[in-house]
Protein backbone atom coordinates (compact mmCIF):
# COMPACT_ATOMS: atom_id res chain seq x y z
CA UNK A 1 0.00 0.00 0.00
CA UNK A 2 1.43 3.63 -0.81
CA UNK A 3 1.51 6.02 1.82
CA UNK A 4 -1.12 8.47 0.11
CA UNK A 5 -3.82 5.35 0.62
CA UNK A 6 -2.56 5.24 3.88
CA UNK A 7 -3.24 8.61 4.87
CA UNK A 8 -6.65 8.62 3.22
CA UNK A 9 -7.96 10.37 0.83
CA UNK A 10 -6.56 12.42 -1.48
CA UNK A 11 -8.30 15.71 -0.43
CA UNK A 12 -7.64 14.83 2.67
CA UNK A 13 -4.08 14.86 2.12
CA UNK A 14 -3.86 18.38 -0.12
CA UNK A 15 -6.20 20.01 2.53
CA UNK A 16 -2.88 19.11 5.03
CA UNK A 17 -0.38 19.68 2.53
CA UNK A 18 -2.03 22.88 2.08
CA UNK A 19 -2.12 24.09 5.89
CA UNK A 20 1.78 22.75 6.53
CA UNK A 21 2.47 25.11 3.63
CA UNK A 22 0.69 27.75 4.86
CA UNK A 23 2.60 27.84 8.53
CA UNK A 24 5.62 27.05 6.67
CA UNK A 25 5.13 30.46 4.51
CA UNK A 26 4.78 32.80 7.57
CA UNK A 27 8.65 32.32 7.79
CA UNK A 28 10.85 35.30 7.59
CA UNK A 29 12.29 36.15 4.09
CA UNK A 30 14.47 39.15 2.75
CA UNK A 31 12.27 42.01 1.99
CA UNK A 32 9.46 39.40 2.85
CA UNK A 33 10.23 38.81 -0.92
CA UNK A 34 9.56 34.68 0.03
CA UNK A 35 11.67 33.45 -2.59
CA UNK A 36 10.44 29.44 -2.07
CA UNK A 37 7.75 27.57 -3.88
CA UNK A 38 6.59 23.69 -2.45
CA UNK A 39 6.24 20.35 -5.04
CA UNK A 40 3.64 17.98 -2.95
CA UNK A 41 2.99 14.42 -4.89
CA UNK A 42 1.26 12.56 -1.93
CA UNK A 43 4.31 10.92 -1.23
CA UNK A 44 6.97 13.73 -1.47
CA UNK A 45 7.26 16.75 -0.46
CA UNK A 46 10.15 19.11 -1.61
CA UNK A 47 10.95 23.01 -0.98
CA UNK A 48 12.30 24.42 -3.91
CA UNK A 49 13.89 28.42 -4.08
CA UNK A 50 12.29 30.59 -6.15
CA UNK A 51 14.87 32.23 -8.29
CA UNK A 52 12.41 34.95 -9.97
CA UNK A 53 12.35 36.23 -6.63
CA UNK A 54 15.93 36.50 -5.44
CA UNK A 55 16.99 40.31 -4.88
CA UNK A 56 19.38 41.20 -7.34
CA UNK A 57 21.22 43.71 -5.55
CA UNK A 58 20.86 42.99 -2.37
CA UNK A 59 21.60 39.35 -2.19
CA UNK A 60 23.68 38.79 -5.50
CA UNK A 61 25.04 35.16 -3.98
CA UNK A 62 21.53 34.43 -3.27
CA UNK A 63 22.75 33.92 0.39
CA UNK A 64 19.70 35.53 2.03
CA UNK A 65 17.69 33.83 -0.27
CA UNK A 66 19.02 30.36 1.15
CA UNK A 67 19.00 31.73 4.61
CA UNK A 68 14.70 32.42 3.91
CA UNK A 69 14.42 29.24 2.73
CA UNK A 70 16.15 27.99 5.28
CA UNK A 71 13.75 29.28 8.22
CA UNK A 72 10.60 28.24 5.91
CA UNK A 73 12.14 24.19 5.81
CA UNK A 74 12.08 24.50 9.72
CA UNK A 75 8.26 25.49 9.93
CA UNK A 76 7.85 22.96 6.84
CA UNK A 77 9.56 20.23 9.81
CA UNK A 78 7.24 21.61 12.28
CA UNK A 79 3.99 21.87 10.64
CA UNK A 80 4.99 17.98 9.30
CA UNK A 81 5.21 16.83 13.18
CA UNK A 82 2.15 18.91 13.98
CA UNK A 83 0.20 16.81 11.43
CA UNK A 84 1.39 13.80 12.91
CA UNK A 85 3.74 13.35 9.91
CA UNK A 86 7.15 11.34 10.41
CA UNK A 87 9.62 12.43 7.22
CA UNK A 88 13.44 11.95 6.47
CA UNK A 89 14.69 15.29 5.54
CA UNK A 90 17.69 15.69 2.90
CA UNK A 91 18.88 18.94 2.40
CA UNK A 92 20.23 19.65 -1.34
CA UNK A 93 19.64 15.97 -2.38
CA UNK A 94 20.05 16.08 -6.31
CA UNK A 95 23.82 17.85 -6.83
CA UNK A 96 21.93 18.24 -10.84
CA UNK A 97 19.21 19.94 -9.47
CA UNK A 98 20.70 23.02 -6.66
CA UNK A 99 17.39 24.81 -6.60
CA UNK A 100 16.01 21.64 -5.19
CA UNK A 101 16.50 22.93 -1.40
CA UNK A 102 15.38 20.74 0.90
CA UNK A 103 13.22 17.17 0.41
CA UNK A 104 11.07 15.72 2.67
CA UNK A 105 10.05 11.98 1.94
CA UNK A 106 6.80 11.23 4.18
CA UNK A 107 7.67 7.69 6.04
CA UNK A 108 4.36 7.54 8.09
CA UNK A 109 2.10 8.58 10.58
CA UNK A 110 2.33 9.47 14.44
CA UNK A 111 0.85 11.00 16.65
CA UNK A 112 0.83 14.96 16.60
CA UNK A 113 3.76 16.41 18.16
CA UNK A 114 2.73 19.05 21.09
CA UNK A 115 5.87 20.94 21.34
CA UNK A 116 6.27 21.38 17.64
CA UNK A 117 2.21 22.53 17.67
CA UNK A 118 3.32 25.11 20.47
CA UNK A 119 6.22 26.61 18.09
CA UNK A 120 4.15 26.28 14.97
CA UNK A 121 1.67 28.64 16.61
CA UNK A 122 4.22 30.79 17.98
CA UNK A 123 5.54 31.41 14.66
CA UNK A 124 1.98 32.16 13.56
CA UNK A 125 2.20 35.18 15.44
CA UNK A 126 5.78 36.36 15.30
CA UNK A 127 6.71 39.33 13.26
CA UNK A 128 9.87 41.59 12.86
CA UNK A 129 9.92 44.11 15.96
CA UNK A 130 11.22 47.13 14.42
CA UNK A 131 10.09 49.56 17.86
CA UNK A 132 12.58 50.35 20.03
CA UNK A 133 12.92 47.30 22.51
CA UNK A 134 10.92 47.34 26.16
CA UNK A 135 13.80 48.63 28.90
CA UNK A 136 16.37 46.18 30.37
CA UNK A 137 18.66 43.55 29.60
CA UNK A 138 17.42 40.03 28.05
CA UNK A 139 18.34 37.45 30.81
CA UNK A 140 20.81 35.35 30.95
CA UNK A 141 19.03 32.05 31.15
CA UNK A 142 17.02 33.62 28.47
CA UNK A 143 20.22 33.91 26.32
CA UNK A 144 21.27 30.09 27.18
CA UNK A 145 17.99 29.14 25.96
CA UNK A 146 18.38 30.99 22.88
CA UNK A 147 21.88 29.47 21.93
CA UNK A 148 20.40 26.26 22.81
CA UNK A 149 17.69 26.80 20.39
CA UNK A 150 20.25 28.15 17.65
CA UNK A 151 22.56 24.75 18.16
CA UNK A 152 21.37 22.89 15.33
CA UNK A 153 23.80 20.91 12.42
CA UNK A 154 26.44 22.68 12.93
CA UNK A 155 25.21 25.86 13.40
CA UNK A 156 25.76 27.92 16.56
CA UNK A 157 24.68 31.92 18.01
CA UNK A 158 27.08 34.00 19.98
CA UNK A 159 26.02 36.91 21.57
CA UNK A 160 28.33 39.77 21.62
CA UNK A 161 28.78 41.41 25.17
CA UNK A 162 31.83 42.88 25.91
CA UNK A 163 32.16 46.36 25.12
CA UNK A 164 34.70 46.25 22.63
CA UNK A 165 33.02 43.83 20.85
CA UNK A 166 30.03 45.45 20.56
CA UNK A 167 31.42 49.24 19.25
CA UNK A 168 33.83 47.51 16.81
CA UNK A 169 30.37 45.22 15.31
CA UNK A 170 28.70 49.02 15.70
CA UNK A 171 31.15 50.25 13.29
CA UNK A 172 30.63 47.55 10.55
CA UNK A 173 27.49 47.58 11.15
CA UNK A 174 27.20 50.83 10.01
CA UNK A 175 29.65 51.13 7.36
CA UNK A 176 27.90 48.19 5.62
CA UNK A 177 24.69 49.76 5.70
CA UNK A 178 26.30 53.40 5.11
CA UNK A 179 27.42 51.75 1.60
CA UNK A 180 24.40 50.21 1.03
CA UNK A 181 22.21 53.23 1.79
CA UNK A 182 24.83 55.18 -0.86
CA UNK A 183 24.14 52.95 -4.05
CA UNK A 184 20.69 54.04 -5.68
CA UNK A 185 20.44 50.47 -7.16
CA UNK A 186 20.18 49.37 -3.81
CA UNK A 187 17.95 51.87 -2.32
CA UNK A 188 15.80 51.62 -5.98
CA UNK A 189 15.39 47.70 -4.97
CA UNK A 190 14.36 48.29 -1.27
CA UNK A 191 11.84 50.86 -3.15
CA UNK A 192 10.33 48.41 -5.73
CA UNK A 193 9.67 46.44 -2.49
CA UNK A 194 8.01 49.19 -0.38
CA UNK A 195 3.94 47.51 -0.81
CA UNK A 196 1.07 48.46 0.93
CA UNK A 197 -1.93 45.87 0.16
CA UNK A 198 0.68 43.75 -1.70
CA UNK A 199 0.65 39.93 -0.36
CA UNK A 200 4.59 39.87 -0.91
CA UNK A 201 7.25 43.44 0.12
CA UNK A 202 7.15 45.35 3.22
CA UNK A 203 4.22 47.55 3.90
CA UNK A 204 4.32 51.26 5.78
CA UNK A 205 2.78 49.61 8.42
CA UNK A 206 5.41 47.93 9.95
CA UNK A 207 8.30 50.42 9.76
CA UNK A 208 8.93 52.64 12.19
CA UNK A 209 8.57 56.55 11.09
CA UNK A 210 11.63 58.15 12.53
CA UNK A 211 11.11 61.92 12.69
CA UNK A 212 14.29 63.77 10.76
CA UNK A 213 14.34 66.00 14.21
CA UNK A 214 14.51 63.02 16.02
CA UNK A 215 17.10 60.39 15.36
CA UNK A 216 17.30 56.94 16.74
CA UNK A 217 19.80 56.43 19.44
CA UNK A 218 20.50 53.17 19.00
CA UNK A 219 24.04 50.82 19.47
CA UNK A 220 23.44 49.21 16.25
CA UNK A 221 21.70 50.45 12.89
CA UNK A 222 18.56 49.59 11.37
CA UNK A 223 17.89 49.12 7.81
CA UNK A 224 16.18 51.99 6.51
CA UNK A 225 13.26 50.72 4.14
CA UNK A 226 11.96 54.51 4.15
CA UNK A 227 14.04 56.04 1.80
CA UNK A 228 12.97 59.48 2.46
CA UNK A 229 9.32 58.29 3.60
CA UNK A 230 8.49 57.92 6.73
CA UNK A 231 6.46 54.69 7.92
CA UNK A 232 3.22 54.27 9.87
CA UNK A 233 4.60 52.74 13.31
CA UNK A 234 5.26 54.75 16.29
CA UNK A 235 8.16 53.90 18.34
CA UNK A 236 9.04 55.36 21.77
CA UNK A 237 10.79 58.98 21.50
CA UNK A 238 14.24 59.64 23.18
CA UNK A 239 14.50 55.74 23.97
CA UNK A 240 18.49 54.96 23.83
CA UNK A 241 18.49 51.08 22.27
CA UNK A 242 20.80 48.76 23.82
CA UNK A 243 19.40 45.43 21.99
CA UNK A 244 20.98 41.77 22.24
CA UNK A 245 22.23 41.08 19.00
CA UNK A 246 22.77 37.72 17.89
CA UNK A 247 25.45 36.26 15.07
CA UNK A 248 24.54 33.10 13.76
CA UNK A 249 27.42 31.35 12.22
CA UNK A 250 28.70 28.00 10.53
CA UNK A 251 32.07 25.98 10.49
CA UNK A 252 32.47 26.34 7.01
CA UNK A 253 29.94 28.20 4.08
CA UNK A 254 28.21 25.78 2.01
CA UNK A 255 24.99 25.97 0.68
CA UNK A 256 23.72 23.51 3.27
CA UNK A 257 25.08 25.58 5.80
CA UNK A 258 23.37 28.57 4.74
CA UNK A 259 20.04 26.55 4.54
CA UNK A 260 21.28 25.63 8.50
CA UNK A 261 21.52 28.74 9.40
CA UNK A 262 17.99 29.34 8.08
CA UNK A 263 16.57 26.81 9.97
CA UNK A 264 18.62 27.56 13.40
CA UNK A 265 17.56 30.93 13.12
CA UNK A 266 13.72 30.29 12.81
CA UNK A 267 14.33 28.11 16.05
CA UNK A 268 16.05 30.96 17.87
CA UNK A 269 13.08 33.33 17.09
CA UNK A 270 10.83 31.19 18.50
CA UNK A 271 12.45 30.25 21.31
CA UNK A 272 12.33 34.35 21.87
CA UNK A 273 8.62 34.37 21.13
CA UNK A 274 8.32 31.66 24.25
CA UNK A 275 10.54 33.86 26.21
CA UNK A 276 8.36 37.17 25.74
CA UNK A 277 11.32 38.46 23.60
CA UNK A 278 10.95 40.06 19.96
CA UNK A 279 13.05 39.87 17.38
CA UNK A 280 14.26 41.25 14.23
CA UNK A 281 16.84 40.45 11.54
CA UNK A 282 19.06 42.88 11.35
CA UNK A 283 21.06 41.72 8.25
CA UNK A 284 22.80 44.77 6.31
CA UNK A 285 26.53 43.45 7.27
CA UNK A 286 26.10 40.10 6.15
CA UNK A 287 23.73 40.42 3.19
CA UNK A 288 26.85 39.77 0.32
CA UNK A 289 29.87 37.96 0.33
CA UNK A 290 32.36 40.68 0.66
CA UNK A 291 30.75 42.35 3.35
CA UNK A 292 30.43 39.00 5.36
CA UNK A 293 34.31 38.55 4.61
CA UNK A 294 35.03 41.86 6.20
CA UNK A 295 32.50 41.39 8.99
CA UNK A 296 34.45 37.87 9.97
CA UNK A 297 37.95 39.47 9.56
CA UNK A 298 37.63 42.89 11.17
CA UNK A 299 35.95 40.70 14.56
CA UNK A 300 38.34 37.97 14.12
CA UNK A 301 35.83 35.23 13.77
CA UNK A 302 36.71 31.65 13.10
CA UNK A 303 33.65 30.73 12.13
CA UNK A 304 31.23 32.10 8.93
CA UNK A 305 28.64 34.71 10.24
CA UNK A 306 25.66 34.18 8.14
CA UNK A 307 23.14 36.18 10.19
CA UNK A 308 22.34 39.19 12.75
CA UNK A 309 19.29 39.65 14.83
CA UNK A 310 18.44 42.17 17.25
CA UNK A 311 16.74 41.10 20.12
CA UNK A 312 15.14 42.69 23.58
CA UNK A 313 11.73 42.54 24.97
CA UNK A 314 8.57 43.06 23.77
CA UNK A 315 7.52 46.66 23.43
CA UNK A 316 4.53 48.28 24.90
CA UNK A 317 1.79 49.23 22.58
CA UNK A 318 0.22 47.49 19.62
CA UNK A 319 2.65 45.60 17.94
CA UNK A 320 3.14 45.91 13.99
CA UNK A 321 0.06 44.06 11.88
CA UNK A 322 1.42 40.37 10.88
CA UNK A 323 2.76 40.80 7.26
CA UNK A 324 1.32 39.48 4.10
CA UNK A 325 2.03 36.20 2.56
CA UNK A 326 1.24 35.37 -0.67
CA UNK A 327 -1.73 32.24 -0.85
CA UNK A 328 -0.92 28.98 -0.82
CA UNK A 329 -2.15 28.47 -4.15
CA UNK A 330 0.63 30.51 -5.36
CA UNK A 331 3.23 28.28 -4.15
CA UNK A 332 2.27 24.80 -3.56
CA UNK A 333 1.86 22.55 -6.98
CA UNK A 334 0.12 19.08 -5.90
CA UNK A 335 0.76 16.52 -8.80
C1 LIG B 1 17.74 36.91 5.38
C2 LIG B 1 16.86 37.99 5.96
C3 LIG B 1 17.36 39.30 6.06
C4 LIG B 1 16.57 40.31 6.63
N1 LIG B 1 17.10 41.56 6.82
C5 LIG B 1 16.39 42.50 7.47
C6 LIG B 1 16.98 43.76 7.82
O1 LIG B 1 18.16 44.01 7.57
N2 LIG B 1 16.20 44.67 8.46
C7 LIG B 1 14.90 44.41 8.79
O2 LIG B 1 14.24 45.29 9.36
N3 LIG B 1 14.32 43.22 8.48
C8 LIG B 1 15.04 42.27 7.85
N4 LIG B 1 14.48 41.04 7.59
C9 LIG B 1 13.09 40.78 8.01
C10 LIG B 1 12.14 40.80 6.83
O3 LIG B 1 11.98 42.10 6.33
C11 LIG B 1 10.80 40.20 7.31
O4 LIG B 1 11.01 38.88 7.68
C12 LIG B 1 9.72 40.24 6.24
O5 LIG B 1 9.40 41.57 5.92
C13 LIG B 1 8.45 39.53 6.73
O6 LIG B 1 7.98 40.14 7.90
P1 LIG B 1 7.82 39.35 9.27
O7 LIG B 1 9.17 38.83 9.67
O8 LIG B 1 7.31 40.40 10.23
O9 LIG B 1 6.83 38.25 9.05
C14 LIG B 1 15.24 40.02 7.05
C15 LIG B 1 14.76 38.70 6.94
C16 LIG B 1 15.58 37.70 6.43
C17 LIG B 1 15.05 36.29 6.37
Amino acid sequence: MTLSQLLGPTGFVRAEASSIVACASRAPSIHNTQPWRWTFDGHVLDLRADRTRQLHVADRDGHSLLISCGAAAELTALALRTHGWTSNVSVLPDVTDPDLLVRFTLTGRDQSDPQAAGMVTVAAGRRSERRAFGPGPVAVEVIDRLREAAQFAGVYAHFPSRAEEMVELAVVVSSADRFQRADPLFAAEVASWRRDGADDGIPDSVIPEVPAHSPRHTDMPLRDFEAGIAGSQLITAGADEKPLIAVIFTDTDTSADRLNAGRAMMRLMIQAELDGIASCPLSQSVDLLAFRTRLRTLMSWNGHPQMMLRLGHRPAGHPAPLTARRPVDDVLTMT
